[in-house]
């Protein structure tokens, strides 16, 4: 993807304030992730001394050779961060954002993390954005993020100095299928998907898919190896998800919900208001699946179907 505005917007970051303007700004109280943005590509200039809360013991100052070593040159996005909602939803993005801005301004406290934008010369003109996270684990929606930019430019944010939680480190690698996967997704159909109902999963088919639509199929790669996947469809009208499965041995780790997060933005970008899966009733993994992300069953429809081959 484009790390730009405009990429960042169609996945639904909202806000865009300047880092300076943010207690004025109306920023969502809820859980989300948030990234720092620095328009456009002027080389960096570094104050020599950082801003940012410090203690006797603690000095966020870092020397200019090592900020420059971390800037990673043509990345508009320089941090990426997150704001669980914390025990009574006493968290979320508005509190943390305010420690970030507080940090800046010199108090000492809880946003050490990021610490480096702080000595950019141009620090208050920093922009602002967030993504709300209702239905998703933020700590899993911005590994992925950072996960995503590290492929890009391989290598991770200037100002993320580390990936993050030992969550992020567990978390697989989530890119679309090439032709060379499709015997790994089939196998992997016949022991983890929901399989009932439905006519057996063809190769040929799969290839098809891929050509028609080489970003549909996603899969979630761990150590090499393929252990979920997902298929984002779009027919220019209506944004469906099939074939989510994650291998046995892999569930209950969020893999699910990063793919179906994958999928969700590749639907939205394309234009879809709306996004659909079709479950069995009886299908108590898929049903638990569902409803954790936000999900709602639709229960006055009914699905006609006739074979075509
Ligand atoms: C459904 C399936 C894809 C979930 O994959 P997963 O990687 O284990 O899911 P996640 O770890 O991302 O789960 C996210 C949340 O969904 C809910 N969830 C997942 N599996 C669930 C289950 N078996 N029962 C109830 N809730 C479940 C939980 O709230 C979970 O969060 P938690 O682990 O923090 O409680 C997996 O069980 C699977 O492949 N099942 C067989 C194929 C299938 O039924 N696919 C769905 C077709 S519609």
């Amino acid at each position: 993807m484009a790390w730009d505005r405009s990429a960042l917007t169609a996945e639904g970051f909202a806000g865009w304030v300047r880092i300076a303007d943010l207690p004025r700004a109306e920023v969502p109280s809820g859980a989300g992730v948030y990234v720092v943005v620095r328009p456009g590509v002027a080389p960096p200039r570094f104050r020599p001394t950082n801003p940012g809360g410090r203690t006797s013991e603690k000095d966020p100052t870092v020397p200019a050779t090592e900020l420059r070593e971390a800037w990673v040159d043509g990345a508009e996005v320089i941090y990426i961060g997150r704001a669980t909602s914390g025990v009574g939803k006493r968290r979320g993005l508005a509190k943390r954002l305010g420690e970030l801005l507080r940090f800046g301004r010199g108090q000492t406290g809880n946003h050490w993390g990021g610490r480096y934008i702080w000595q950019l010369s141009d620090s208050d003109e920093l922009l602002v954005a967030w993504l709300e996270t209702p239905d998703t684990d933020p700590e899993v929606v911005s590994a992925q993020l950072i996960a995503r930019f590290e492929q890009d430019y391989g290598r991770l944010p200037f100002a993320n100095l580390v990936q993050g939680s030992t969550a992020a480190s567990r978390l697989p690698q989530i890119r679309a299928a090439r032709d060379e996967d499709v015997d790994d997704v089939v196998a992997l159909w016949s022991l983890a998907a929901e399989n009932r109902g439905r006519p057996a999963d063809r190769p040929d088919l799969v290839r098809l898919l891929i050509e028609r639509d080489p970003d549909a199929l996603l899969l979630a790669v761990d150590d090499g190896e393929v252990v979920g996947t997902v298929i984002a469809g779009w027919d220019g009208w209506r944004a469906s998800l099939y074939r989510l499965a994650v291998a046995p041995q892999h569930r209950r780790r969020g893999t699910a919900r990063l793919l179906v997060g994958r999928a969700e933005a590749r639907l939205k970008a394309l234009g879809a208001t709306r996004i659909h899966a079709m479950v069995l009733e009886e299908n108590n993994d898929g049903n638990g699946l569902w409803q954790a992300l936000g999900y709602t069953p639709q229960p006055d429809w009914r699905r006609w179907v006739k074979a075509a081959r």
